[in-house]
Formats: C-alpha cells, structure tokens, sequence
C-alpha cells in the first residue's frame, strides 16, 4: 500500500508542493471571497481530530476547513480516549485508520506524533507539538506573501522565546530562501538540537540576543508567547528574563516602513507585544488568523486528494 501523504514538518516536504499549497490557499480564499461556487471535493470523508493541549484557532479553522470541503470532523481530547488509559498511539493510529480518512493531532511530544503517523494508513497532520508548528507558519508565509510578494530574499527577524513557531519558520528560511535575524535571551536560545538542525540545512538563520539587531531593516517582525504550552512552571522567570524581548513601535520603527507583524495567537497584550503593535497598521494577525483556514483547505485537499 502506497504511503499516505502526511502533513508533519515544512522541512520533511518539497518546497514546491509548499509553494503550491500557498498559491491555492490564495485561490480559494479568492474564490470564496467573490461568493463563486466551490467544490467539494471531500464529501464523505471524515478528519479526526485529536487535542491533547488547548485550541481556538486549530481547532476551529480545521473544523470549518473540512466542512467547506464537504466533509465532516470528529474532536477528541486525550484524556476523553483510551490513551489516556494507556493504549499506545501506534494502535490508536491503526484503529483510527479503519474509521476515519485523516487524522490532525496536537500533542506535545513530537515522537508521538511521529509514531502516529509511522503507524497510520491514513494521512496525519501535526496540530502542533512542543517542537513544531507547520500549519500556522504556512498560514503565517500566507500572509507575507500576499501583502508583500514572494519571501524568497526578504529578511524575517525573530524576538523572544526560541518555540516551535519558531522552528516551523527556521524550516520555512531553509525551503524558502530568504533570512531569518532571531534574537531571544541566551536562557531561551534554540537548543542544541535545533542548532545543528540549521547548521546542517545551510539555511540563512543568524542567532542573536538583541532585539534591536534583529528588528534593523527587516521586511517582517514576529513574535510569540513568552510561555508555550507545557511550560507553565517556569512562567515566572520566562516572563522575567523575556521583558526586554517585547514587539513595541519604538522595535518596529527599527524595520523597514512597510515591515508587517505577525503573531500566530493567542497573544498576550503587554507582555511579548504592545497593543499599539498588535492593534496597529502594520499587523496582519487577524489575517494571519484567517488564513489558517485557508491553507488548511489546500493541506487538506493535498492530503486527501
Ligand atoms: N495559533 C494557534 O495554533 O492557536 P490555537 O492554540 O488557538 O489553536
Ligand atoms: N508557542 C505557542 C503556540 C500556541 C499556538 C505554544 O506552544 O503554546
């Protein structure tokens, strides 16, 4: 049996299927939009969700996605199935395989994820580990393009925490060629593994610990929580060590006039950016946020199709 065409990292998938899924997320959006007739071309056929951390956008965004295509969605959280109970996900994976034609999954360790979709004959999504985030920078390099053009060439900066957005878009430099300025406190400095990670990928990734250094003639600024999911003991000293690390205008009047913000949400106002940021001209969040339906459309169709 052929193998099914899983959705898991930017960085596992050819950059011109990438480029292909941005282009008919646009098209669709666009079509949608003008109120045209669109087919569904996923009747039938149903996407298993499955949450084992927190989610509006994913969530929600996934679950329109597949309606608009035609078919339906089912949302389970871990603790509700029987892998809470112990089941491993490699059997989950294969009986889920027999009821449904697609599985998006939100955990934080990511070799479950790996190990769902190792034993699973229908495709598996990542929703989100503690390592990536494929689908929101997808939706995020979306959103630059379609207000700025092609990313390829352009320099992207990076302030605060070193998380699994981050990571999506460390793969995204390398497929897509342009410059990533990241700049986060040393305690909070991609590790090791991420590291090597770009080194090997030859991509255009400069790490550093000023935000002013990475903000300087950037064509995009982006930021995230200063507390991902599963890092909620240490919220005290992150929210410490971070504060200087904050998206405010005084950071984006270092960027380049016409630089956007970007945010994959939930944002956390006057910690890692200022409402005058996010609520300002230059933020395309709610875009951003709109597109995940959208490229989650084309992820879909490409999946299932
Ligand atoms: N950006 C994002 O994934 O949001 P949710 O956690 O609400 O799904
Ligand atoms: N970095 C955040 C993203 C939330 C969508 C987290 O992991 O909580």
């Amino acid at each position: 049996m052929p193998k099914p065409r899983h959705f898991l990292d930017i960085d596992r998938i050819p950059v011109d299927t990438l480029r292909n899924l941005i282009h008919r997320a646009i098209e669709m959006k666009r079509a949608r939009k003008s109120g045209e007739v669109q087919p569904q071309p996923l009747v039938g056929r149903t996407l298993t969700m499955i949450f084992d951390q927190p989610s509006t956008r994913t969530r929600v965004s996934f679950d329109v996605a597949m309606q608009q295509l035609g078919g339906y969605t089912m949302m389970l959280t871990g603790t509700e199935m029987q892998i809470g109970r112990g089941e491993t996900i490699g059997d989950t994976a294969r009986v889920l395989s027999r009821y449904v034609e697609a599985i998006m999954i939100r955990i934080l360790d990511h070799g479950m994820l790996l190990e769902m979709a190792e034993s699973s004959s229908v495709p598996v999504i990542n929703g989100m580990t503690k390592q990536s985030h494929p689908c929101q920078v997808m939706a995020d390099l979306m959103t630059f393009e379609e207000r700025k053009g092609s990313i390829t060439g352009k320099t992207i900066a990076w302030t605060g925490d070193s998380n699994n957005v981050l990571a999506s878009w460390m793969h995204a430099a390398a497929q897509f060629d342009f410059t990533m300025k990241v700049a986060t406190p040393k305690e909070f400095a991609p590790r090791d593994a991420l590291r090597a990670w770009i080194k090997k990928s030859g991509a255009k990734i400069l790490l550093g610990n000023d935000p002013q250094w990475a903000a300087a003639g950037a064509d995009c600024i982006i930021t995230d929580t200063w507390v991902s999911m599963g890092d909620e003991k240490e919220a005290a000293r992150r929210l410490n060590i971070l504060q200087s690390f904050q998206v405010n205008a005084a950071l984006m009047a270092l960027a380049e006039k016409d630089a956007i913000f970007l945010h994959c949400l939930p944002a956390h106002r006057g910690e890692e950016v200022s409402d005058e940021v996010i609520d300002g001209p230059q933020s395309a969040v709610w875009d951003e946020a709109e597109n995940r339906m959208h490229i989650q459309k084309a992820i879909l169709e490409w999946c299932l199709t």
